[in-house]
């Protein structure tokens, strides 16, 4: 399977959230190349690298839209969750089933696909409104950061 092309057209035009995005990137064809290459430790290090910094990244992401008062904001939050119910099932079947392999293509194939179309949709429709506030709140932005990642460098 081809690894995610980064391009333009995956930013928001919100540098904050392109480089988490992108990140989020970077973890998937990490995941892609363990499984090409049967690595199957390393498809469990970054099946839970991935799941730990989609949650962090999604916990900023609400704080943003929070503070930009987007009218979203709730159905967002649940399109976050039921995704995150997702990753955590295909975290504890690759721990206790007999195909962890099966497993983990499945969870790429739902997260490349779902992550592209969430960007291209979901997000692209909050960036307006954030980016309003973004100018005015530097200081906010790199205390939620802080908050959330323990560094102003996401
Ligand atoms: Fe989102």
């Amino acid at each position: 399977m081809e690894n995610i092309r980064w391009n333009t057209d995956l930013e928001i035009g919100i540098d904050v959230i392109d480089a988490q995005h992108k990140r989020l990137v970077d973890y998937i064809n990490d995941l892609n190349k363990a499984i090409s290459h049967g690595h199957t430790e390393t498809v469990y290090q970054v099946m839970e690298q991935l799941r730990d910094y989609t949650m962090d990244h999604f916990a900023f992401e609400e704080e943003l839209l929070e503070q930009a008062g987007y009218p979203l904001t709730d159905s967002h939050k649940q399109v976050h969750r039921r995704f995150e119910a997702k990753v955590e099932i295909m975290v504890s079947e690759l721990g206790n089933g007999t195909d962890p392999m099966g497993v983990a293509r499945r969870a790429r194939n739902t997260m490349m696909v779902w992550l592209i179309q969430h960007i291209r949709h979901e997000d692209q429709d909050y960036a307006p409104f954030v980016k309003k506030i973004l100018n005015k709140n530097e200081s906010w932005v790199n205390a939620a950061l802080k908050r959330v990642f323990g560094t102003t460098r996401a």
